[in-house]
């Protein structure tokens, strides 16, 4: 694993160490803290049965941790039945929580007197109420039942929050597809499940222009074969709207006829029963599902809400993040209405109208608790600290980061401008596959000096090194590879860890270090002497584009799927911006000549068939691509090429003209 370890060419500042004198949190020392970290990973399986008892659940587990039916797939808490619904619902409307406002929801649009147009208020009550009526609704109207499947491509509507907790109270397993993904990613995710029922929109809000969602669902629908029933939820004002009768409903049109009496009790639902898969990019083939189960992650979301987020019930939390990702799933709908906080909702971008949005609403409803991305906070350093300092942040305590490496400069702009040098800052590590935080700050805990860029030490419990290709924990200041070496409530769930293959999922996961049972992350890490963590980014050719996670084989496929392409090749070229963005190398089918227009068009082609997201930043046409003498594409020496960087083993190569092909056009075009 050769290579500094750096950050979006910043160094790492091992030797750093901020304190804060903030006597709102305890102050340990590392050593300390390591010590207690070590007897927690000892009696890992204590630890987590003393947080499960601090929720709710209608049946009681007869074993913490067991073995499931495949190899790496293990039960929680199993002969235990909860509720997540119940769980982040009536435990709070039946106690003091009753009226305490669950959800405030802003939509996008902003009125003449500098207002927002819409504000949308929930208290715990309401939204229990409706989550009672549309699950009744499900259940009654659709049939819907435990076990059942569903698939949700909505936007950040309030209905979101009611759809999905609706679905987790009857025990109906429910895919949200980000509302920013084409028709062919939802119905390849529909398809996969198996989902009856598809609950969507009929558009959204998007920098003042409104998209039409239901068109793209209405595309994907043509390709699915198990949807029978579509729920519509109205949210742009549009005429057009086209309802196929006897398969699509609208939302409020189903709810007016549904009594505020209506009650369905929260299902006993086994704990290794899943409550939710999501799909997500591996380097090889079609997204795999990730399966998240009912009562390992429950108390996952539980120990980490509190530990990393300090949820307390003077809190306003915001996490910005769209449904449609893990971090939507387990830090904006489940994990802070378990806790009983008040969270804020904002429907869209942070630039719009002005780059000061998400200072306002910060300011508007004095968020205290903020959970950003490191591509956000550098797109708010361009636009200027005067943005952030004519916006009230006083009521901000803690900060944290997700979803890729923070560089050190960033970290520092969130430390000093917006957090005034007040507010603990952190990065936490985990990913979709984990289904919540593994490695961070712990201000809810103890606080340990902080140091610009790093992720922390493992939380309580997770046993989380960095090691060399042997599984040999890797030296201070040392390149190499974050591993995960127990188990832990949460991870990838009964049946199967990943939907349909459990094959693939202990492949992917297990095989790396197979005799060690290590689950390998696919990251790059650092440690330094105090045995924090810092991840530098992936060490396998998943793209990581703003923080999204983008498979090199998806990608591909979406490009090739165009009618002038035959071959493509993607790799990831840093960006100061979006920490890197995918560039495309592509062979041109027989009858198609190089054109800027072309490069154009096969932009657009990835934008509307596979997601804005993902769209190259650059296409660059050759006649051959570096493959190995069986035929793989090398993209490692693409990438080289790309980076200017040295090619290293090229004994694999076929033909050594194609690297002189990349670098031509990659020069031709770059360097003007
Ligand atoms: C990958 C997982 C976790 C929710 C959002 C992304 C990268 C995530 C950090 C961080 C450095 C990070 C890793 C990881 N990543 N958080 N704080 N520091 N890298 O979930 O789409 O499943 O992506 O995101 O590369 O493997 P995801």
């Amino acid at each position: 694993m050769p290579g500094e370890a750096e950050i979006l060419g910043e160094s790492l500042p091992f030797e750093e160490r901020i304190e804060l004198p903030n006597w709102a949190y305890r102050r340990v020392d590392i050593e300390d803290y390591r010590a207690s970290h070590a007897s927690s990973v000892r009696d890992a399986a204590g630890q987590w049965e003393r947080l499960a008892k601090e929720l709710f659940w209608q049946r009681p587990w007869d074993k913490v941790v067991s073995e499931g039916d495949h190899p790496h797939v293990s039960k929680w808490f199993e002969g235990g039945a909860l509720n997540l619904s119940q769980l982040a619902l009536d435990r709070h409307v039946d106690g003091d929580r009753r009226n305490k406002l669950a959800l405030i929801w802003e939509g996008e649009a902003i009125g003449k007197d500098g207002a927002p147009s819409e504000v949308r208020k929930f208290t715990y009550y309401d939204l229990w109420r409706e989550v009672n009526r549309f699950a009744f609704l499900l259940k009654n109207n659709f049939g819907m039942k435990k076990g059942d499947k569903m698939a949700v491509y909505l936007p950040m509507v309030p209905e979101a929050f009611v759809v999905l907790l609706a679905a987790a109270r009857l025990g109906v397993t429910f895919t949200v597809v980000f509302s920013g993904f084409s028709a062919e990613a939802l119905s390849s995710r529909i398809n996969d499940l198996g989902a009856k029922l598809l609950v969507t929109a009929d558009g959204l809000n998007r920098r003042g222009k409104q998209v039409s969602l239901k068109d793209i669902a209405d595309k994907a629908l043509e390709q699915t074969r198990t949807v029978s029933q579509v729920i519509v939820v109205r949210r742009i004002d549009s005429k057009d709207t086209s309802m196929k009768a006897g398969r699509d409903y609208w939302f409020d049109d189903l709810m007016r006829g549904v009594p505020a009496s209506a009650r369905v009790e929260p299902e006993p639902i086994e704990s290794e029963h899943p409550l939710y898969v999501l799909y997500t990019s591996g380097t090889t083939g079609k997204p795999k599902g990730m399966i998240h189960d009912s009562g390992g992650y429950a108390v996952l979301l539980h120990a980490t809400m509190k530990w990393v987020f300090d949820i307390k019930d003077s809190d306003v939390y915001w996490c910005p993040a769209d449904i449609g990702w893990v971090t939507g799933h387990s830090y904006v709908v489940f994990g802070p209405l378990i806790e009983g906080a008040t969270a804020v909702i904002y429907e869209g971008t942070l630039d719009f109208p002005q780059p000061d949005r998400w200072w306002q609403v910060i300011e508007r409803y004095g968020v205290s608790v903020f959970y950003t991305t490191p591509t956000a906070t550098r797109m708010q350093m361009r636009f200027g600290e005067d943005f952030v300092r004519k916006h009230d942040r006083s009521s901000l305590r803690i900060i944290h980061s997700v979803g890729e490496p923070i560089n050190p400069s960033a970290w520092r702009w969130l430390f000093e401008v917006v957090g005034e040098k007040r507010c603990p800052v952190g990065s936490t590590w985990w990913m979709t596959e984990t289904g919540g935080i593994m490695v961070s700050h712990l201000p809810g805990l103890m606080l340990l000096p902080m140091k610009p860029g790093t992720n922390g030490l493992p939380i309580p419990g997770i046993d989380a090194d960095v090691v060399d290709d042997k599984g040999e924990p890797v030296k201070h200041g040392e390149k190499g590879l974050l591993v995960i070496k127990n188990k832990w409530p949460g991870m990838p769930g009964a049946p199967t860890g990943m939907w349909g293959d459990p094959e693939r999922y202990a492949k992917q996961y297990f095989e790396r270090f197979a005799s060690r049972g290590y689950f390998y992350c696919g990251d790059y890490a650092v440690k330094d002497n105090d045995g924090y963590i810092w991840v530098a980014g992936r060490a396998d050719e998943v793209l990581k584009v703003a923080g999204h996670r983008i498979g090199t084989f998806e990608l591909e496929s979406s490009i090739v799927s165009h009618k002038a392409a035959s071959e493509a090749a993607v790799v990831a070229i840093p960006d100061p911006i979006k920490g890197e963005v995918p560039i495309a190398f592509v062979v041109l089918r027989q009858g198609f000549a190089p054109s800027e227009e072309l490069r154009k068009e096969i932009r657009l082609w990835v934008r509307s068939n596979f997601s804005p997201i993902a769209e190259p930043s650059q296409v660059y046409f050759v006649n051959k691509l570096p493959k190995t003498r069986s035929g793989k594409i090398m993209r490692r020496l693409v990438k080289a090429v790309a980076e200017g960087k040295p090619l290293g083993d090229i004994a694999t190569l076929e033909d050594e003209a194609s690297v002189d092909e990349v670098k031509q056009a990659y020069e031709s075009l770059t360097v003007s």
